[in-house]
């Protein structure tokens, strides 16, 4: 089967500019998103993984251009289009004319602070349906009711505040509005990382099932590998701004090249310990995106890094069909976890 492409990023950057001295001039940068080229195909869900500050919110924020970012290629594919426009210095309003704007949304790990509380639950969902099409106020009604039940949720749900539900519900509610829009594309950032485990599970299931009726594609970000595992298809591995590492889900969960995946696969409670005798322990911080380390950037945390990897910064290489790592090293040390 062909796949078809949705989102192509090329070189895609994002640095927060650092202000300082008395007259507030920029100093330096936070390079939160340091250069990615990622391809997203329509209907797969990715995953992107990685430890806190790794830059994964702001990949996602910056896909979908809630930030603008700093330099770099954003190209979207029309459905059934193959010729892709660049959305990355799109402006706001050329986005909505061009009906791009409403089919790329984002699922936030707390819904409570993109929900304006005062507001009714009703109008909590139209609102982006509004801005985009104009409707009756009957037709609107029935909308939103069918969005309701199509997330788990009831017609009495209609006129109550966002605090009167649970965080469960509140991230179905959270997940009605961005679905309303009848999205092409959306951003789960850490959707379900603030519910207890067994409401983890209802939503993750929720979410794949609504993926396969509406045909949508999904960036899910995590910290949990084993949360995407049961949803993602590929999975790439973010490290201090960068991609080190691609590949489909069990490919990468039974085959891992670049050492920070092994770590972050071994970080994985596991009640088999014995089963690891070479677990690669994470020791030590994330560094700082404001200067990152010379080199390959996980070079002060990594166990087998060289002068090459102090030196040269190592580029993400096709190892396998749909596999790419960004590690000098990725052959030998595949040499070393067979033996
Ligand atoms: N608005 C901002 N201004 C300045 N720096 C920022 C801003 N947003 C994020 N950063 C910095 O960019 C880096 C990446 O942040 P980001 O939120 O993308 O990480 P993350 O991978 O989503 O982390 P987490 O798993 O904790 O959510 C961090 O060093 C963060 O401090
Ligand atoms: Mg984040």
């Amino acid at each position: 089967m062909m796949r078809e492409k949705i989102l192509e990023l090329k070189n895609l950057k994002k640095h927060y500019p650092v202000l300082g001295g008395i007259l507030r001039r920029q100093v330096n940068s936070v390079k939160a998103l340091d250069g990615i080229d990622l391809d997203l195909y329509r209907g797969e869900c990715l995953g992107l993984v990685g430890e806190s500050g790794c830059g994964k919110t702001t990949t996602g924020k910056a896909v979908i251009r809630l930030h603008d970012p700093t330099s770099g290629e954003i190209n979207f594919y029309h459905k059934g289009s193959d010729v892709p426009v660049d959305i990355a210095r799109m402006g706001r309003g050329e986005m909505k004319k061009r009906d791009i704007r409403r089919k790329l949304q984002m699922v936030f790990q707390d819904p409570t602070t993109s929900m304006n509380p005062r507001m009714l639950v009703k109008n909590i969902i139209a609102e982006p349906i509004r801005e985009c099409e104009k409707l009756g106020s009957r037709e609107l009604d029935e909308r939103v009711k069918s969005l309701l039940r199509l997330v788990g949720l009831d017609d009495h749900h209609l006129l109550r505040y966002p605090h009167e539900f649970s965080g469960g519900q509140r991230q179905r509610l959270a997940i009605a509005r961005a679905v309303a829009t009848n999205p092409e594309f959306i951003v789960l950032d850490e959707p379900t990382s603030a519910l207890d485990v067994s409401v983890q599970a209802q939503i993750l299931n929720l979410l794949k099932d609504l993926q396969q009726k509406l045909g949508m594609t999904y960036l899910f970000i995590t910290h949990h590998l084993f949360v995407v595992k049961y949803i993602s298809t590929r999975l790439a591995v973010m490290y201090l701004g960068k991609v080190v590492e691609i590949s489909d889900t069990g490919e990468l969960f039974s085959n891992a090249m670049h050492p920070y995946t092994h770590a972050l696969l071994s970080a994985i409670p596991d009640t088999d310990v014995d089963a690891e005798p070479d677990r690669i322990v994470l020791t030590g911080d994330v560094p700082s995106p404001l200067d990152p380390p010379a080199g390959c950037r996980f070079n002060p945390r990594c166990p087998f890094a060289t002068d090459l990897c102090r030196n040269e910064e190592p580029v993400l290489e096709e190892v396998g069909e749909g596999h790419k790592v960004a590690c000098h090293r990725k052959f030998e040390l595949a040499q070393l976890s067979k033996r």
